[in-house]
């Protein structure tokens, strides 16, 4: 089984990003820690990042007739992007929604998000273990 790793806007930049939100973990160790836990999981995964909504929008497209579900940390555009959440109910595979931080927690603009209400579940406020944990629930979900 294959899934599909999403980061949205700005995640390129963990490891320097305020690391006393996001920690000092980079990209590349999330997805290294992604892959470790995806080769003890038996699944596949392939991995995008884009700071463009129109990027994002065309990946979950492009990528919905290779796998059976999707991980994603939507970034900034969890809380703008109508047209990110009509792509992800439009190829209708189930997928989980993660953040490093506790969004509810934050300004009150991230607590919104257009996508949770569509999501097959979500996790937040957990650093990097937010990802791994949404890995597990959405291997589980698949039935993995
Ligand atoms: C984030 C939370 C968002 O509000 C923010 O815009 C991000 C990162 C997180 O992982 O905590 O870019 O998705």
């Amino acid at each position: 089984m294959k899934i599909a790793v999403i980061h949205g806007p700005n995640l390129r930049l963990l490891g320097r990003r305020e690391p006393e939100v996001y920690g000092t973990d980079t990209l590349v160790d999330v997805n290294r820690m992604l892959a470790d836990l995806a080769t003890e999981l038996d699944v596949e995964l392939e991995t995008f990042q884009s700071n463009h909504e129109g990027e994002l929008v065309d990946y979950v497209d492009d990528v919905s007739s290779r796998v059976g579900g999707l991980l994603i940390n939507p970034g900034a555009y969890t809380h703008t992007s109508i047209a990110l959440r009509d792509a992800l109910v439009g190829v209708d595979l189930p997928f989980v929604e993660v953040h490093l931080s506790n969004t509810s927690g934050r300004e009150h603009f991230r607590r919104r998000s257009y996508l949770s209400g569509v999501a097959a579940g979500v996790v937040y406020g957990f650093g990097v273990q937010s990802y791994l944990l949404g890995l597990r629930g959405l291997v589980a979900r698949l039935g993995g």
